[in-house]
């Protein structure tokens, strides 16, 4: 297993380009399905959850592959799905592999999922994704751990989320385009891979509206024709490299995002007395003499971001006042809080909430990445800690974060992989 071992002290200087989201790449690889011909997605980073998503695709019948002429494009034909079954060995790995669901069962009248079941981070249950297909007329089993949804042709209905959920919004919207008449989802997630999803389904000839508030309405009934589409910067990786030169005392600029996606994580940094400046593609963020200690609570857009919660408390860690980390979203996102503590963070959580009270420096140590965010944060942290950090099991960052030692490294990081 590859580890990061990592010299802080550093300040990280300099301009880099953000990669394409990865999250809204997953949403619109999974409406490729909805196509019987072919989409060709630009911009997209080289991560492991996308060659996931693709394997999957393929094993459905699809043909899909990382462009052979761009190392940042894949081309996806659906024009023949054999196999509408997504198995667990597949889910297990990637849960956002459930958002074939819905585009499947409006494609094939059938599928079968398997239920991705927790991860590190939370139960994650899929009912509201369920809910929403069933409102559309699909008949919804579960039986063994397998999803299975079908439904001859897929009607308009109306379902109200219980709360915000981003795959869940998209799911429904992708089976919706598909559907005859007309589907109203109240409680929408609003978040910008919401919106990009909705844009590459209306340019695919679907009619969505309202993509970005809580209320999205979908017209079914016609058939969609394939795009292509230039996946948008990655916010939470932008949001992720701009810590790291805040933390580090430095001055990092980031290019290729749009600074709309990330307005709360860039005031939340202007709280910490860090100075941000935008540009209409491009982020810079400079660091304060210290960071002030600031107090977070995540929420569905236009909230803080959960995925940005690692990352912050990593900087707020060696903060000059003491913060308070609320984590509304996921029950168990605190796994870096033990691996933070080694450190020398003096963090207490206490349910929801984690209290950080700022230390001078953290030390360098050996700590465990254990998810995709947890494991960004340790490597922020290990950015401005005295002495050498080590993050193991780094193939959880290789999930989402495309060749992140290289990117810090540019920017003046110690940082380099090991095998
Ligand atoms: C998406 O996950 C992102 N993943 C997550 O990013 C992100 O943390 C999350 O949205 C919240 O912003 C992708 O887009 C691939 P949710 P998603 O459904 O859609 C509960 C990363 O690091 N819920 O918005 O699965 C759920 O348990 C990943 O890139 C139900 O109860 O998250 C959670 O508490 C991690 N029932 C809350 O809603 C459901 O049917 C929000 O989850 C669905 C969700």
């Amino acid at each position: 297993m590859d580890r990061f071992l990592v010299r802080g002290g550093m300040p990280l200087c300099g301009e880099v380009a953000a990669s394409g989201s990865k999250n809204s790449a997953l949403a619109l690889m999974a409406a490729a399905l909805l196509v019987q011909g072919t989409t060709r997605l630009r911009n997209l980073p080289r991560v492991r959850d996308l060659d996931a998503m693709l394997e999957l695709l393929r094993a459905l019948g699809a043909e899909a592959d990382w462009d052979p002429a761009d190392e940042h494009a894949a081309v996806i034909d659906a024009s023949r799905l054999t196999r509408p079954e997504a198995p667990y060995d597949v889910v297990r790995k990637m849960r956002a592999s459930f958002m074939v669901l819905g585009p499947l069962v409006a494609r094939c009248g059938v599928a079968r999922v398997s239920e991705p079941g927790g991860c590190a981070i939370g139960v994650r249950p899929v009912d509201q994704h369920l809910k929403g297909l069933e409102a559309m007329g699909a008949k919804v089993s579960l039986d063994h751990g397998v999803v299975e949804a079908s439904a001859p042709r897929l009607r308009g209905g109306r379902v109200a989320f219980d709360m915000a959920t981003v795959n869940g919004t998209q799911n429904v919207m992708m089976a919706a385009s598909l559907a005859d008449g007309e589907t109203v989802i109240e409680n929408a997630a609003r978040e910008p891979e919401v919106v990009e999803l909705a844009n590459a389904l209306c340019r695919m000839g679907a009619d969505v509206r309202g993509a970005g508030s809580d209320r999205v309405v979908v017209r079914g009934g016609g058939s969609l024709r394939g795009v292509e589409h230039r996946v948008s910067g990655d916010r939470i990786e932008t949001g992720t490299l701009l810590i790291a030169g805040v933390v580090t005392g430095g001055d990092v600029t980031v290019t290729g995002v749009d600074p709309s996606h990330l307005e709360a994580v860039l005031d939340k940094l202007r709280e910490t007395g860090a100075d941000l400046e935008t540009r209409p593609d491009a982020v810079r963020a400079r660091a304060a003499e210290r960071l002030a200690g600031v107090n977070v609570v995540t929420a569905p857009w236009p909230g803080f971001p959960t995925d940005m919660q690692a990352q912050l408390m990593a900087a707020l860690c060696t903060a000059s006042s003491s913060s308070v980390i609320s984590e509304t979203v996921f029950e168990n996102r605190f796994m870096h809080v033990p691996e933070l503590q080694r450190m020398g963070a003096d963090i207490s959580v206490e349910g929801r909430a984690a209290h950080v009270r700022g230390v001078e420096r953290l030390a360098g140590a050996p700590v465990m990445a254990t998810d995709l965010r947890a494991s960004a944060g340790l490597v922020l942290a290990g950015l401005a800690a005295e002495g050498e950090t080590t993050v193991n099991r780094v193939y959880h960052i290789d999930r989402g974060y495309e060749r992140i030692e290289e990117k810090l490294r540019s920017l003046g990081a110690d940082i380099r992989r090991e095998r």
